[in-house]
């Protein structure tokens, strides 16, 4: 099959084309082609991500992102249209203007072509992006495999999440832990923010934080608080973190600021991490599953990762552990491609009938 995926529920704009079949059990993947058009330089200036802004940039690339994906494969619409066999839209959870651009994008390709139409759960793309190889290379996953994989803790940490997320099989979720107020990305880009930092948070204050590793500088002052590490539940709570960090700072002169910089992004990088790092643990051994999966754009943090490697050393804890390529944990179309690959096959024929534009919505609160 050949499947046509489209994002844009946040501040990227993304098309994706995907090779993909099931025969005598095993899955076949390959990516073809993917783009994806940041709108960075765009919210930059404003510290996060604009709605109203977000939309316009996508309603004004889609055309362009759609083009530049499908050319290099297929040299026509026409040859497209007669190759393609399903179209996978996210259909939320995300900004409601920027979701509705794509969804009304999807529909009109799909009225246009009379193709199959499935809207897709954002986060469900986010749990199945560690599947992806890069693209033009293929891979085999059996049914065998995937057994292997689950039950699993999935963790989903972006701007705009953060949750747990206990899958029990294939297709069968169970949200346990969610963040009662900021996502953890938020609390990286609103951190770097404060710290007078670049927007995207993350790499900025992971790239500030790095700095005071190699110095080890001597002014370890304040540590910040670990919200929620020792509750016995699996929801997290970053906004107090964040507040804590704003008062920290404020109190600082200018010079005294400059020196601590890289402290300060070390101490909320550490702060952020080690609440993840607990609960995602503490959930793995509570529910004995065999798998640890992330997605979302936090896990491009390497701190992240490397302290699960190592707890899960420390704690004897023998699980797989599934993370996506760097190019597949920010949002993308390619993981929507997937997810409706998969959803498709799990369809029945009726279900199937049904995959039509006139029933695709759009969901900014959808939930997993
Ligand atoms: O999944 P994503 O692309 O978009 C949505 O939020 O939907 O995630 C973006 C988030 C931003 O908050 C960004 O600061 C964070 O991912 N991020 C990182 C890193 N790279 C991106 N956070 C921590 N460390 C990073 N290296």
């Amino acid at each position: 099959m050949i499947i046509l995926g489209i994002e844009t529920s946040c501040d990227e704009t993304s098309i994706a084309l995907l090779e993909a079949s099931y025969k005598n059990k095993v899955f076949l993947i390959k990516p073809l082609n993917s783009v994806i058009s940041s709108q960075i330089k765009i919210h930059a200036p404003y510290g996060g991500v604009v709605p109203m802004l977000a939309a316009r940039e996508h309603a004004k690339n889609l055309k362009t992102v759609f083009q530049e994906t499908v050319f290099p494969i297929f040299p026509s619409f026409a040859s497209l249209k007669q190759n393609l066999d399903l179209i996978a839209v996210t259909r939320g959870p995300g900004l409601i203007p920027s979701l509705l651009v794509g969804v009304n994008f999807s529909k009109a390709l799909a009225w246009a072509w009379q193709k199959p139409l499935l809207g897709v759960n954002h986060l469900e793309g986010h749990l199945f992006s560690f599947v992806l190889p890069e693209k033009n290379k293929k891979i085999q996953i059996s049914n065998a495999d995937f057994q292997k994989i689950f039950p699993a803790i999935g963790l989903i940490v972006s701007g705009g999440n953060t949750l747990l997320v206990y899958i029990k099989e294939r297709g069968k979720y169970q949200v346990i832990g969610n963040t009662r107020d900021d996502a953890a990305g938020e609390c990286f880009d609103k951190g770097a923010r404060i710290l007078g930092l670049s927007y995207p948070g993350g790499p900025a204050i992971a790239a500030e934080a790095e700095k005071y590793k190699i110095k080890n500088t001597k002014y370890k002052i304040q540590k910040l608080p670990r919200p929620m590490l020792d509750t016995k539940n699996y929801d997290f709570s970053f906004s107090g973190l964040k507040t804590a960090l704003l008062y920290a700072w404020q109190k600082l002169d200018f010079k005294t600021r400059k020196k601590l910089l890289p402290y300060f992004a070390f101490e909320l990088e550490e702060a952020i991490t080690d609440v993840l790092v607990k609960k995602t643990l503490q959930a793995a051994s509570d529910y004995k599953v065999k798998s640890l999966i992330l997605g979302g754009g936090v896990v491009a943090n390497q701190r992240l990762r490397e302290k699960i490697q190592e707890q899960l050393r420390v704690q004897k804890m023998t699980l797989n552990f599934y993370y996506p390529m760097l190019e597949y944990s920010t949002d993308n179309a390619m993981m929507i491609a997937l997810a409706g690959f998969l959803n498709y096959l799990k369809s029945t024929p009726k279900e199937r009938e049904k995959l039509k534009w006139q029933n695709v919505f759009a969901d900014a609160n959808l939930t997993i």
